[in-house]
């Protein structure tokens, strides 16, 4: 969404997606009922999103966290099978000197 360059710009981008209704299915005996999955999704995602960052840094590289997305678009371009959603994308790269 909106002009984000780096989406192009990046050496790789990793695309983190998760078995969403699964995740939701499996927590859904558990208060707050249908929300503690999609909770559990989004924790995981942030988690592996911070330990990439981590190791972009170890290795001197840039990295760019993208949450604002096309899901539909992200999901074709990426060929996600249905049961998959997007949930983080990754751009890793030289970073930009400002
Ligand atoms: C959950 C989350 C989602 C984000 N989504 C975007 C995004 O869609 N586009 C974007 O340019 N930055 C997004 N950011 C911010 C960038 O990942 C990054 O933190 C920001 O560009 C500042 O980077 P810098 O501190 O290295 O300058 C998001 C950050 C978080 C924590």
């Amino acid at each position: 969404m909106g002009d984000q360059p780096w989406l192009k710009e990046a050496a790789i981008v990793i695309g983190v997606t998760a078995e969403f209704d699964e995740a939701v299915q499996h927590f859904e005996a558990q208060p707050p009922h249908r929300e503690r999955g999609a909770r559990y999704v989004y924790m995981e995602t942030g988690a592996l999103a911070q330990n990439v960052h981590l190791q972009s840094s170890a290795l001197g590289v840039g990295c760019v966290l993208v949450a604002g997305f096309n899901d539909s678009k992200v999901k074709e371009a990426l060929r996600l099978p249905s049961d998959l959603e997007p949930t983080a994308l990754l751009c890793i790269g030289q970073p930009r000197v400002v």
